[in-house]
């Protein structure tokens, strides 16, 4: 997708040296554009845990080259050891997006599965640029299979087509096209006229930040919405559609996704308007059948909530919201269970959110 024009993946090899991996910085969007260098695991465990990159498929695609680059600086006496230690560390950084984990056991798994030192490092740093290529190719075909979904409202509409979607689940969680942004760009790309509520996503502002910034440098049409506002507008007509993507989706359907979606989720059910979930393969946790109970969920701190941050002066800065004395709790995910989903559109198709439909698609982890 593109920034200025200019066509970008969100994250990179250093052309000139390949024991860096760079990465858009999304702490500083939409207000400056930046990159940051990863040169470590450690670097890398900073970059997701402290949100210079975010949104599942990316933390999973950066966890990949979290290891690659682990294997640039191992020590030689006991490299296996240190590569579980180091893969078990990246899986802590953030606990709920299960890419996470199915992109560092892949790495380790490939890594210990090699027997030649002789161009190991090279074959490593394909197997994550692989992971990669398969993420990009996962949007692109959640966008094709999405965007007939879209396409069927406008031709029984014959007008705009409003979809609205909370927190970023754009090419910037992403590498390219995003999950609940692929249809809509595809659609775009078609001529088909579409319009994006944004729900501006509290108390990080993905949406308000990341989503609107994302779509208005590809052209389309968004307007921001108060996180509160979403019931409202559907009561009214103005909502034909709801995608929002996963973090982490049970093998029976319960989708989990930054906070405040399952309210999203309740205020369509309520109003009829069909609500999808957009996630790739990744996404799926094949062994997790009840969400609420089962999905950790990331509690993260209390600043985030207590102050916002904006730009003044040129400059990022963050005030104070709420009294000095009160206490915050901040959950970054809820849990939308299965029967408040319409459809999910994975890179295989579209299925209904329960374990029949989704195994349907996924024989293989019909275990
Ligand atoms: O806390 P974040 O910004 O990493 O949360 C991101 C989301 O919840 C996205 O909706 C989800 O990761 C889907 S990304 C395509």
């Amino acid at each position: 997708m593109k920034i200025q024009g200019k066509h970008y993946h969100t994250i990179w090899v250093d052309e000139k040296d390949s024991a860096i991996v760079k990465v858009i910085d999304q702490r500083k969007l939409p207000f400056v554009f930046e990159t940051f260098s990863l040169r470590s695991a450690d670097d890398a465990f900073f970059a997701i845990k402290e949100m210079v990159v975010r949104g599942a498929p990316l933390i999973g695609v950066t966890a990949a080259y979290g290891m690659y680059l682990a294997l640039l600086h191992l020590k030689q006496e006991n490299r296996e050891q240190e590569l579980n230690e180091v893969a078990g560390y990246l899986k802590t950084s953030r606990p709920t997006a299960v890419n996470l984990a199915f992109a560092v056991d892949e790495m380790l798994a490939f890594i210990l599965a090699q027997k030649e030192e002789a161009g190991l490092k090279e074959k490593v740093q394909a197997k994550a640029a692989a992971l990669k290529q398969l993420e990009i190719e996962y949007g692109d075909s959640i966008g094709e299979y999405g965007v007939k979904l879209i396409e069927a409202i406008y031709k029984a509409k014959g007008s705009t087509v409003n979809i609205l979607t909370h927190c970023n689940a754009g090419w910037l969680a992403c590498i390219d096209w995003g999950t609940a942004t692929a249809p809509i760009y595809k659609a775009h790309l078609k001529g088909i006229p579409v319009h994006v509520w944004v729900d501006e996503t509290r108390p990080r502002n993905q949406g308000a930040r990341l989503t609107a910034y994302e779509l208005g440098e590809q052209g389309v049409s968004h307007t921001v919405i108060p996180d509160n506002a979403g019931g409202h507008f559907m009561q009214h007509g103005m909502v034909d559609m709801v995608i929002v993507g996963s973090d982490r989706t049970t093998v029976t359907g319960d989708v989990a996704n930054k906070i405040g979606t399952y309210l999203k989720a309740l205020a369509a059910h309520d109003n009829k308007v069909p609500f999808y979930v957009a996630l790739p393969s990744s996404t799926f946790d094949w062994e997790m059948h009840d969400g609420v109970k089962e999905i950790p969920i990331e509690q993260r701190a209390a600043d985030e909530v207590a102050e916002i941050e904006g730009w003044h002066n040129n400059e990022i800065k963050s005030v104070q919201l709420i009294p000095e004395s009160s206490a915050v709790a901040n959950y970054g995910f809820d849990v939308t269970p299965a029967r408040l989903v319409s459809g999910l559109i994975s890179e295989r198709g579209i299925c209904k959110a329960n374990k029949e439909s989704i195994l349907e698609l996924y024989p293989e982890k019909n275990r």
